[in-house]
């Protein structure tokens, strides 16, 4: 059982320590399903942006089972994606298949509220100009305006990438553009990404952060000293929303006391 947790906030932060993945997992379920009814009340409708990579997966599944198959109302949810891979939607890589199979195809959601990104577009610029549209669409904002998303899901890189946004990437330089599509050459081949003004115009972003090799990233975006302001992590400050890290002991466990907060079971 989860236990229930203390958050120790500060200003717009709230970090609590899980014990292990699958903990960390539940705690996220309870969370994505509190701030769906929350949007749905206020606003009949709830939006959400989906973290790609490994992490998510278990959360994907507990959503896609009892109680939350029932409890989140799906026909009001609209689902996209922080970032996709430069692949098609069938491609084990993609971002999108892995939240098809371990959530969108088992819940009761309209399949036109499910927007995700064509990593299949041979022109990447394109592709990401028409999700961008699409943003503009469904939020309803012109020009110069920005979707507020009430949620959204976002994994760290060792690294302390977010979606596709790599440290010392132009893309994190990005002002007006919704969406881009940066060569990483790490990867040796394009993403497409969410820029930090979208994920700063959250009402709430949600790190999902498990596993050692994550510690030393987590620790210099969330440590007590002078953070690495290098690290694209640290640059995901909501203007007008919160930031909840749900962390596994693994991933905290280089944080300070000062940061650290208490632990779920
Ligand atoms: C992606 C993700 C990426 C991911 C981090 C963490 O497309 O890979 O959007 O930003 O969240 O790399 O990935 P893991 O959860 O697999 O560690």
């Amino acid at each position: 059982m989860v236990g229930k947790p203390v958050p120790r906030r500060n200003a717009s932060r709230e970090l609590l320590v899980a014990s292990d993945l699958a903990a960390l997992a539940r705690a996220a379920a309870e969370r994505f399903a509190s701030l769906a009814e929350t949007a749905v009340v206020r606003a009949n409708r709830f939006t959400v942006g989906l973290a790609g990579g490994s992490t998510p997966r278990r959360l994907y599944c507990m959503l896609a089972a009892e109680p939350y198959r029932s409890r989140i109302p799906w026909s009001q949810t609209q689902v996209f994606w922080g970032d996709e891979r430069c692949v098609p939607p069938d491609h084990v890589e993609s971002n999108y298949r892995m939240a098809a199979e371990t959530l969108l195809q088992h819940v009761p959601i309209p399949v036109e509220h499910i927007h995700r990104m064509r990593g299949e577009d041979p022109d990447p610029d394109r592709a990401a100009t028409g999700y961008e549209q699409l943003l503009r669409t469904t939020f309803q904002v012109q020009a110069g305006a920005l979707p507020r998303f009430d949620l959204i899901l976002l994994g760290l890189g060792a690294d302390g990438h977010v979606a596709s946004l790599m440290p010392d990437s132009p893309a994190l330089r990005e002002t007006a553009r919704l969406v881009l599509a940066p060569y990483v050459e790490r990867l040796r081949g394009y993403r497409l990404t969410l820029t930090l003004p979208v994920l700063n115009g959250a009402s709430v972003i949600l790190f999902l952060v498990s596993g050692q090799e994550k510690a030393a990233a987590l620790c210099s975006t969330l440590g007590a000293g002078e953070p690495d302001v290098r690290l694209p992590a640290h640059e995901v400050r909501p203007r007008d929303g919160r930031v909840i890290w749900f962390v596994d002991r693994a991933a905290a466990q280089l944080l300070p006391g000062s940061v650290r907060t208490e632990e779920l079971s």
